[in-house]
Formats: structure tokens, C-alpha cells, sequence
């Protein structure tokens, strides 16, 4: 069997037990253990001189490569290129959307210094899987080195519509860069069908339907590869009995008795202005204005843990949430109830499951989103005997596989509001009916499905001969 090395940005905790190793981390640390193989990228730390080698730590079959980022690399390439060119572009923000030549050249530096880095480490037979829009052109800078490995890209990110992605003024470099590798994977149908609309109709390559759900052949930039939507998804049955049995932690009974009989609205996101947390805020606002009755007897829970806090559009999100709470809740609270509890801070896994499980209603509602896993784990941490109601954005990923959540538009706070009326006063029977059908998706397309079917796509390669 072929050895897997993962290359991502950020590498999951080494020390497993952490419990804030995310469903990705999960699945690739099986699929790591299975195959045997490396984990390669960022540690995380910023210095000032980094080691020239990267730091190795073997834990059984698997080894763990990390390297440290020089101050600028940091500057230029992640908070630079990646968070401030690629992330609102992709998320289709072109107004946030900042472009810089330095920044640029940070991102492709970066990118060949890491590829320099692992390419001593590859055995003939390896196969490499790249994560996420901070390393597109990994893959190209290891082809330029003469490595002839498989090679599969996965995007977390949306894919942008061609009409969007023209703006980035590297567009061409960055699509040619995704084209070196010999499977590209999305999340969804639609971030598929922006890929192969630039192929066709910008970079002028052909597009051969492979047959249904195989995906297509790319023709482009002289190479050929295959194109295809994996949505991921969660580690389900774990996450149930997680929920089963976080349903009667000390914490989620503090939250239910600080509850008093109220209904709980949870939301739980990165702070990160893809998120549509203001336009949340205000549909919640809006709750209380059309439906009065609900003053004084629901609550809205939004967990925003901070991220990426050097980059300015997010520290003008965090102000931007930070007056509307207060507003909101200036107008609305009594001595004995407060309508939004906003916290900056982050929670184990446990205790979200338990939270989750409390919580009469999940609002999901990003502007836009790769997947939103938030979405598929509120439901998986349902009690199916009474379940409660996810409202999710028509702009997360997973609504293309969420159909029977109450699908909305994040933009119409209105309606959003009307949404939040009908999942508080839902029948049990209909929330049993939607619950059941949720789970059956996550059932059947779960994280482990979805690791096995990109490993296998890779393992076919190369689609050129
Ligand atoms: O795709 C978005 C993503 O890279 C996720 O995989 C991850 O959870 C998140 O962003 C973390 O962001 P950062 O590494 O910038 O803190």
C-alpha cells in the first residue's frame, strides 16, 4: 500500500487527546495510520530565524513535519495572500478583497521553500494530498523539482464563479497551479461548476464528463487531471454517542438551568466576516420586533472563538459584533433575561456537543461557506425522540446535502426571522421527520466516505496516460 502524505497549513495536534482535534484532523489521522506516512506544515510558531530542516516527530507509522514561519512569511503568506487575497475572494468578497505584488510573491516563496522541505522526505511510491487555498501552488513547485508523485489538491474554501476569480490579477498562475496536480477536489456541485467554467471558458481547456458523480476530465495548461465534488462531513456515529452522553455533563446542565424553561438559538462559528454573524444578529433582532411574544423566553447563544486577529478586516468584525450585541441587548433585556449571549471563546468538542443538544434551534447562516460543519453537527447531536430545528444558509456548502433543514436566505433578515418564528413553534412531528432525513445523509456520506473516495481518486492517477 502506497504511503499518504498530507500537507495543510495547520497540522492537527500532535497530541491526540486534545479535544479540539476537529473532524478533519480525525479523518486524516486515520487515513495517516492506515497507510503509514508524513503530515507536513506550519507549526504554528512565527520566529525569527527558522531551522533550515523541518522538525520531525515520528508517532508509529505516521511522522509529524512541521516548520516554523520567518515574521514576513507569516506577514506575506498567511496573514498576506491567503487571508487577505484568497479567503474574501473566494468567499466572494471582492470588496475586502486586498491584491498585492509582495504578498503574492510571500505566498508562492512559501510555497516553494515548503516543497523544497518535504521533497527529501518522499519515497518513490508516496502518494501527496494538499489541503486548502494556502498552498494551491505546492504541487506545481514539486513538479518543478522533477517529482512525478500522485498528487491531489482539496479546496475547504468555495471555488469563486470565473466572473469573480478574473479580479485576482494572478488568476491565470493560480488555475494553471491547481492543474498541476492529478485530482482537484470541492466541496460542492456548484464550486465544481465554477472550476470547469474557467476552464472552459477563460484558460480554454476541454471538459469530459467522466459519468455521474465521477466527475471530469480537465484538458488544460497541457496536463490532464480529474475534477470532482467530495463533500465532507463528520465523524457521525462518534458524534451521536458523544451527544448522548454530553447531554448529562455537569456544563450542559448549567446551561439548561440557566435556561429556566427558555428556548435556546445556537450559533457557533470562527469570528470571520464569511460567517454573516452582524446580518444574524440583526435577523434575531428582528425575532424579537415581529414576534414579541418570544421576548423574555428565548435566548440566542453565539459562540465566535477569535481567528486570524492581526488581519484589519477581522478586527473590524469583532467591533462591528461588539456594538450590535450591545445593542440588542440595551433594547431588549430585563432584570432576569438577556437576549444574546455573545463569547469570544472556544469549547471542547464535549461540551458543543451538550450545547448543541440543549439548543432548540441551530442558525447557521454564512454568507457564504465551503461546507459549515457546524450544520452537520448540530444534527448529529440531536435527540432523535425531540429534535431541535437547524436553519441553515442557502450558502453553506451543506445545503446542496441539507435540503431538509429550513433552507435560508441570510441576506432577507426578515425572512431569516420568520424562519427562526417556524423552527421555535415546530410540530415534533415534523422536526422527528426533518431530523430523520438529515441523519440519514450524514449516515450515508460520513467523514470516513469521504477520505476513501479522494484516496481512491488519487490512487488511480495519473489520468494523463
Ligand atoms: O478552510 C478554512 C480553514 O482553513 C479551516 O480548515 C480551518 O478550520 C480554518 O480555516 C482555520 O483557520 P486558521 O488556520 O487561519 O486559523
Amino acid at each position: 500500500m502506497s504511503r499518504l502524505v498530507v500537507v495543510s497549513n495547520r497540522v492537527a495536534p500532535i497530541d491526540e487527546g486534545k479535544q479540539s482535534a476537529g473532524g478533519l484532523a480525525v479523518a486524516v489521522l486515520a487515513a495517516l495510520k492506515k497507510t503509514g506516512g508524513i503530515w507536513f506544515g506550519w507549526s504554528g510558531d512565527v520566529v525569527a530565524a527558522p531551522p533550515s530542516a523541518p522538525s520531525l516527530t515520528p508517532v508509529g507509522r505516521l511522522t509529524y513535519a512541521t516548520l516554523d514561519l520567518a515574521k514576513r512569511d507569516y506577514e506575506e503568506y498567511y496573514n498576506g495572500y491567503a487571508n487577505s487575497t484568497l479567503w474574501p475572494l473566494f468567499h466572494f468578497r471582492l470588496g475586502l478583497t486586498n491584491f498585492s505584488r509582495r504578498n503574492y510573491a510571500g505566498y508562492q516563496r512559501v510555497n516553494a521553500l515548503f516543497a523544497s522541505k518535504l521533497a527529501p522526505l518522499l519515497e518513490p511510491d508516496d502518494m501527496v494530498w494538499v489541503h486548502d487555498y494556502h498552498l494551491i501552488p505546492f504541487a506545481e513547485q514539486l513538479r518543478l523539482i522533477g517529482l512525478k508523485h500522485r498528487m491531489g489538491f482539496f479546496l475547504h474554501t468555495p471555488f469563486p464563479a470565473p466572473e469573480i476569480l478574473v479580479a485576482l490579477p494572478n488568476h491565470e498562475d493560480i488555475v494553471r497551479a491547481l492543474c498541476a496536480y492529478d485530482v482537484v477536489g470541492f466541496h460542492t456541485l456548484c464550486d465544481l461548476r465554477c472550476f470547469i467554467n474557467y476552464i472552459r471558458f477563460e484558460a480554454r481547456g476541454t471538459v469530459t464528463d467522466r459519468g455521474p458523480g465521477e466527475g471530469y476530465y480537465i484538458h488544460a495548461f497541457g496536463r490532464t487531471l480529474v475534477a470532482r465534488s467530495f463533500p465532507i462531513s463528520i465523524d457521525t456515529e462518534p458524534l451521536v454517542a458523544l451527544a448522548a452522553q454530553a447531554a448529562h455533563t455537569r456544563q450542559t446542565q448549567r446551561l439548561r438551568d440557566s435556561l429556566v424553561g427558555r428556548d435556546l438559538i445556537i450559533g457557533v462559528d470562527r469570528l470571520d466576516y464569511s460567517k454573516g454573524l452582524p446580518q444574524r444578529f440583526e435577523s434575531f433582532h428582528q425575532l424579537l420586533e415581529n414576534y414579541p411574544a418570544n421576548r423574555g423566553h428565548v435566548s440566542f447563544l453565539q459562540i465566535a472563538p477569535p481567528s486570524r486577529a492581526d488581519v484589519p478586516e477581522y478586527i473590524a468584525i469583532r467591533k462591528e459584533l461588539e456594538t450590535l450585541s450591545g445593542h440588542i441587548n440595551g433594547r431588549f433585556a430585563e432584570f432576569d433575561w438577556v437576549p444574546i449571549r455573545y463569547l469570544n471563546k472556544s469549547f471542547t468538542r464535549r461540551s458543543l456537543a451538550g450545547f448543541f443538544r440543549v439548543s432548540k434551534v441551530g442558525l447557521v447562516t454564512p454568507l457564504r461557506d465551503g461546507m459549515n460543519l457546524v450544520a452537520k453537527e448540530y444534527v448529529a447531536c440531536q435527540d432523535p425522540e425531540d429534535p431541535g430545528v437547524l436553519v441553515l444558509s442557502r450558502f453553506a456548502g451543506a445545503a446542496e446535502e441539507l435540503g431538509s433543514a429550513l433552507i435560508v436566505n441570510p441576506y432577507d433578515i426578515e425572512s431569516v426571522a420568520d424562519a427562526l418564528q417556524r423552527a421555535l413553534s415546530m410540530p415534533l412531528a415534523e422536526r422527528q421527520q426533518r431530523h430523520q432525513d438529515l441523519m440519514a445523509v450524514l449516515r450515508r456520506n460520513d467523514i470516513s466516505h469521504w477520505r476513501e473516495n479522494f484516496v481512491n481518486a488519487l490512487s488511480k492517477a495519473p489520468y494523463d496516460s
